[in-house]
Order: structure tokens, then C-alpha cells, then sequence
């Protein structure tokens, strides 16, 4: 291998910067050329180029977002549009990859590494940490953190006006940066979409506690549909006890900014080595993780299809502390 190409793709996720300077300075260790791509599999159509030196990741790494920028790309769904990104490849004399991103990413990388042969590895870098093989995505640390600090804000204003808060986090189709940021926060109850979700159930919790607390907080996953969402919880909470004072308050995009966390930075510089030294071996075609605290690598298309469990001694903890 003598060149690499480096690129961020989909939702962008703090620790991006790390993953990138991770592996620019590790190939450049090596003596391998580095390539910057922008904005994803786009930038690759487009030949959005960027020769890399170590000073070009120079104090990146506690900087969230992506120096790259990123993009999700329908023209790379395309056989014509990934044939494009190929000869553009060529062209620079690119002959590996690292791309970094979540599910999309992956499965853009699975197809273009088996139909052009090119040597392609992954890091997990989402908030949502929806990724199987891999204890933590880059992000989410970050993320649960954010949503933390967040909701403690909320809980000074619902404490102070004995209020119930119905706070929705993001999480397309997973529950885990509700899960954790819950217990975190100390919520009164969860809802995630891998779970049934029984509304029913939070009422009987919400009226056994109503002498003795003052706020609450419930977290909604976005990806969660059984309840109807957050608005829909708050009429339902506010048809059985008129007397609450009920708020919504959607977290949206903050969850995806901001400085990444020790955690995350040492996740990316550990996969981003790992893939370069990776690659220079011969492996591909596969995410690399970190699994009980150890570099573990996933074929692309488990990472994607496998779904990640929930840990259902979390969701205990979350029922018992809540009481
Ligand atoms: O996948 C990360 C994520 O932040 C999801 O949690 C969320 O549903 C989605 O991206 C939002 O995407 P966009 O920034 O395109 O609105």
C-alpha cells in the first residue's frame, strides 16, 4: 500500500477529528502517502482531494465536527456514481482506505471494496453507538456526556416549578444514548425502541410517586414509536394527572457538537493506528472496534446487520434507582 485516502461520511460525530489525525499520523509513521477526502463518498465522485502532512491534523484533535466534512452521498448508491469515485481514485493512486462512520458508511464501503477489489477498513464513528463489534462508537461518549449536562440544566428548572419533563434524545433507531444519559441523569423512566414501551405502566410509576417527588424527567428515544413520541407522552401524562405541569423539550443537534471527551479521543487514536497498521497487513472489509477493552475486528456487513443487544441490566437499574 502507498497511498491511503481518509474520509468522514453520514451524521458526523465528536472524536472524528481524533480518528483522522489518528490515522494520518500513522501512515505518515509508516512512510505511507495520506489523502484527505472531503465531505465523504461525494468528495470521492467529485475529487475533493486533500494531500495530508502532520501538520494538517495539527490541533485538530479536541475539536468536534469533522475538518473533512462530511456528506451522505446518493450518487455513491449508484453503480455509476461509485465507478466515478473509482477512477478518481486511480487517478491520485489511492490504494486503500479508512473510512469513518456508521451504518451507511459501511455498507457504501462493503460493496465498493468487493466490486473494485480496493482494501477498505472502518471506524465506528456515530453518537448513536448502534454498531455491532465494537463496545463504544467515537461520539458517543460525547453525546451522553452532552445530553447529561443538558438534562441536569432541565432538572435545576423542573425541580424549582415541580414540573415533568419529557426530554427526547437522538438515537434513529437505537436507545442507547437514551439508556445511558438516563441512568446518568437519574430519569424516572426510559423509552427506547428495543423495548415495548408501556405507557401504562409509567402512569402507575408516576402516581405511586406522586407524594414524594417534585420532578421528573422522562427520556425519549427519537427512534422510539410505541409511545407516539414525546408530545404524544405529555398529553397522555396530562390526561390522567391534569394537575402536572408537563413540559417537552426536544435535545436535536447539540448532541451531535462540542469538544470530544478523553474517552472518545483515546478510542479514535486506538482504532485510527490499528486500521493503518491493519491495512499495511492486508486485512479489509472489516470495522475496527475496541471489545472489552481490546482492538477487535468486524466484517462491514455484521457491523451493520447485527443488532446491538441492550444490556438489559442497565434497563434494571434504570427501574430500581428510579423508584
Ligand atoms: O446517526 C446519528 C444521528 O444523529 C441520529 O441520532 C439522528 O437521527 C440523525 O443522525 C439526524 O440526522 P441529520 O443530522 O441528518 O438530521
Amino acid at each position: 500500500i502507498k497511498k491511503i485516502g481518509v474520509f468522514t461520511s453520514g451524521g458526523d460525530a465528536p472524536g472524528m477529528n481524533a480518528a483522522i489525525r489518528a490515522v494520518v499520523r500513522t501512515a505518515l509513521y509508516y512512510n505511507v502517502e495520506v489523502v484527505g477526502i472531503g465531505r465523504g463518498y461525494e468528495g470521492m465522485i467529485n475529487g475533493e482531494f486533500y494531500p495530508m502532512n502532520r501538520r494538517s491534523v495539527a490541533n485538530i484533535i479536541q475539536r468536534g465536527g469533522t475538518i473533512l466534512k462530511t456528506a451522505r452521498s446518493k450518487a455513491f448508491m449508484t453503480p455509476e456514481g461509485r465507478k466515478e469515485a473509482y477512477n478518481q481514485l486511480t487517478n491520485q493512486g489511492i490504494d486503500a482506505l479508512v473510512a469513518i462512520g456508521g451504518d451507511g458508511t459501511f455498507t457504501g464501503a462493503k460493496i465498493f471494496g468487493e466490486e473494485y477489489n480496493i482494501p477498505i477498513l472502518g471506524l465506528a464513528g456515530t453518537i448513536d453507538n448502534d454498531l455491532y463489534g465494537t463496545d463504544f462508537t467515537i461520539g458517543y461518549d460525547t453525546a451522553i456526556n452532552t445530553v447529561t449536562d443538558a438534562v441536569d440544566k432541565i432538572r435545576d428548572t423542573a425541580e424549582s416549578h415541580d414540573r415533568v419533563f419529557i426530554v427526547e434524545v437522538m438515537g434513529r433507531d437505537s436507545g442507547l444514548i437514551a439508556l445511558r444519559s438516563g441512568i446518568s441523569i437519574g430519569a424516572e423512566s426510559i423509552m427506547i425502541p428495543e423495548t415495548k414501551t408501556d405507557i401504562e405502566a409509567l402512569l402507575n410509576r408516576l402516581e405511586m410517586s406522586r407524594k414524594d417527588k417534585s420532578s421528573r424527567i422522562i427520556i425519549v428515544a427519537e427512534g422510539e414509536e410505541d409511545s407516539g413520541g414525546a408530545f404524544h407522552v405529555a398529553d397522555v401524562i396530562k390526561n390522567r394527572f391534569p394537575t402536572f405541569d408537563t413540559r417537552v423539550s426536544i435535545l436535536g443537534h447539540i448532541q451531535r457538537g462540542g469538544k470530544p471527551t478523553a474517552m472518545d479521543r483515546v478510542l479514535a487514536c486506538r482504532v485510527g493506528v490499528a486500521a493503518v497498521e491493519e491495512l499495511l497487513k492486508g486485512r479489509k472489509a472489516e470495522m475496527v472496534g475496541l471489545v472489552h477493552g481490546k482492538i477487535a475486528f468486524t466484517p462491514f456487513d455484521h457491523a451493520i446487520k447485527h443488532h446491538v443487544e441492550i444490556n438489559q441490566n442497565l434497563l434494571r437499574i434504570v427501574e430500581i434507582l428510579s423508584l
